[in-house]
């Protein structure tokens, strides 16, 4: 049994976790700063940096605690250190060091989407865990990333498509800042959508050429910002709607992006020739997301698994997960491991 506390403090989560053997999550301590930076519509890398400061020596205790663990139980430390906020990458980074030197154990750097990826595979405290997913296609929606993965085995990520502008989360962010909703703006035009007419509204569909497996949302935020206020118009066009209307904007806002996402994933499968799809990060937590694609992938008789909700948005389970199979696979990092904004595998252009 291996037992690995991870950190993770990429963005606006400051997250610790205590995993065994790659798939039993004996603790996962996520304290959200999401209040800190609702104000400013986005995260604040200062703010987030600062409070990630305050607030890990607590949650590393915590995640001990929960777990029942002293820090001679613990075998080795995994820490994100890309891609993110650096500021804020470097406040874990540099506690994972610290313990890592302080009680002798191995240090292993992760990337974040990578863990997304990987988050699938995790269990819950107690068997039956998940089989093993892979060789899958993985399909991550967050905040900062929407990537198509092939993942041959944990160690073994080989990315095939990406972002090219904005991602699939932000998309959900920003436009429910034009619809005059809440922040985070997923879980609020998720719930708007629900009242909503998906069908009432066709907004476009960006697919960027009949090949490609990348993702462009920027185009259709311009267009709900332009169904909103109008052509050359800015401002005042909210007032005009009513609850209805901007129901059935969020709902057909979200049917575009799940088509898209449903699409260019189907595509990797048919690239792959694999049988299973995997799905992660922090979009992945929409229900209507998740029942559609589990509804495409068992039409075509392919596996299906999304990551447990618990793990879609950003946690530390998911670096403790992957951090295990990398140890094994590859070995510790340094201890001069730097922090990096961009990720591991980037888009090849
Ligand atoms: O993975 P995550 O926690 O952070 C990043 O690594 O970026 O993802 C956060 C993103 C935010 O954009 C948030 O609006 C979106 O996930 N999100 C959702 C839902 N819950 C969170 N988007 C759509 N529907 C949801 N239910
Ligand atoms: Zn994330």
């Amino acid at each position: 049994m291996t037992a690995i506390l991870a950190i993770e403090t990429s963005c606006d989560e400051t997250s610790a976790a205590v995993v065994e053997d790659g798939v039993r999550v004996r603790s996962n301590v996520v304290a959200s700063q999401v209040d800190l930076h609702r104000k400013y519509g986005g995260v604040v890398p200062e703010i987030a940096s600062r409070a990630h400061l305050e607030r890990l020596d607590a949650v590393i205790e915590e995640a001990l605690s929960v777990a029942g663990c002293e820090p001679t139980d613990i075998d080795a430390l995994a820490v994100t250190h890309r891609p993110g906020l650096v500021p804020a990458l470097i406040i874990g980074l540099t506690a994972a060091k610290t313990l890592s030197w302080a009680w002798g154990k191995p240090l292993v750097g992760i990337d974040h989407i990578q863990a997304h990826a990987y988050s699938p595979a995790l269990g819950g405290s107690e068997p039956p865990y998940p089989d093993p997913p892979w060789p899958a296609v993985a399909l991550i929606v967050s905040g900062g990333h929407t990537s198509l993965f092939r993942v041959e085995s944990p160690s073994q990520i080989e990315l095939m498509g990406a972002t090219t502008d904005d991602a699939a989360g932000e998309a959900f962010d920003k436009v429910a800042t034009i619809l005059g909703l809440g922040y985070p703006g997923g879980p609020e035009i998720e719930r708007l959508a629900g009242e909503g007419n998906p069908k009432a509204i066709d907004f476009p569909r960006s697919m960027l050429g009949p090949d490609s497996l990348d993702f462009s949302f920027s185009g259709i935020k311009t267009a709900v910002l332009y169904h909103v206020h109008g052509h050359g118009k800015t401002g005042g066009g909210l007032e005009r709607l009513s609850r209805k209307q901007l129901a059935d904007i969020a709902a057909s806002f979200q049917q575009a992006v799940i088509e898209v996402l449903i699409r260019k994933t189907l595509a990797a499968v048919k690239r792959t020739k694999l049988a299973t799809v995997v799905m992660g990060g922090g979009v992945a937590a929409n229900r209507t997301l998740r029942t559609a694609l589990e509804r495409a992938c068992h039409e075509r008789t392919l596996r299906f698994l999304a990551a447990p909700m618990a793990y879609c948005t950003d946690n530390a389970a998911m670096i403790a997960g992957l951090g295990y199979h990398h140890l094994r696979h590859d070995g510790p990092s340094p201890l001069d491991l730097d922090a990096y904004a961009g990720g591991a595998l980037v888009l090849r252009k």
